[in-house]
């Protein structure tokens, strides 16, 4: 595993950005597995900004995302695939028809998550999945929990992501109480992982997830069994791995 540390949430997107586009560079047809929230948002700015001079190029790029709100169409503003659009696919020269995010519509969702587990597979597999952490140590919407769910599933989120989610609806009601997830299978099955993380808020967590037990109880902590990850966080989010020494 390598840590960057970053000064501050700047420097965290910037070093995200290189990671990933020095993937893109290298491996022009690479299956990216991206993530939505606060924390990429730099990072997809970056990556817009070198895809716009020139530097990269999005033309053989597919991805998969991670997770959707069960409930919102793509149209709805606070879907993920609404968010992918505008932060990220409306401003690259990706193909959309090679950019995949769960169905939240899906009235099956059986059968939806199965096909979304085919479709992962039929891309020949993610070469780097990017994540974020929640603050309770969730990857995805994999919540904390007595089991790793292994591949995509509904989920129902858990109180505290709800609250930390509500911020972005007119009112309780609104908030989605599920989403389709991919499981932790699918996501340890990526090649490569870039974990981001900023903010106090997450410091616990990322301490947790990075040195304590591998616990479904923290679904991040089972990244340290895999073999190639990348985590790039902002020095509020190193603190309690900084206290206790180990970094
Ligand atoms: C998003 C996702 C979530 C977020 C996590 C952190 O697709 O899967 O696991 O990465 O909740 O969110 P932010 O970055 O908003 O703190």
């Amino acid at each position: 595993m390598i840590i960057y540390a970053a000064k501050d949430y700047e420097e965290v997107s910037k070093k995200a950005a290189t990671v990933m586009g020095a993937l893109i560079v290298s491996k022009p047809n690479a299956v990216l597995g991206l993530a939505t929230g606060s924390t990429p948002v730099g990072m997809y700015r970056y990556l817009v900004e070198w895809c716009k001079n020139g530097d990269l190029d999005f033309s053989q790029i597919s991805s998969v995302n991670l997770d959707e709100y069960r409930g919102l169409s793509g149209d709805n503003d606070q879907s993920y695939r609404y968010f992918m659009n505008t932060n990220l696919f409306d401003h690259v020269n990706i193909d959309k028809a090679k950019t995949n995010v769960p169905n939240g519509l899906a009235e099956d969702a059986d059968q939806a998550c199965a096909e979304y587990n085919a479709i992962i597979r039929s891309m020949g597999g993610v070469d780097m999945q990017l994540l974020g952490i929640g603050g309770n140590g969730h990857i995805g919407f994999n919540e904390p929990s007595d089991v790793f769910e292994k591949e995509t599933h509904v989920v129902d989120l858990a109180e505290s992501t709800i609250q930390a989610n509500a911020r972005f609806f007119e009112s309780m009601d609104d908030v989605p109480k599920q989403a389709f997830t991919m499981g932790i299978k699918n996501i340890m099955e990526a090649k490569k992982i870039l974990l981001v993380a900023t903010g106090a808020a997450k410091a616990d967590a990322l301490y947790k997830a990075l040195y304590g037990p591998i616990t479904p109880q923290v679904p991040a902590s089972i990244l340290q069994l895999h073999s190639d990850v990348v985590v790039v966080a902002d020095e509020e989010a190193l603190s309690v791995i900084r206290e206790k020494g180990l970094l």
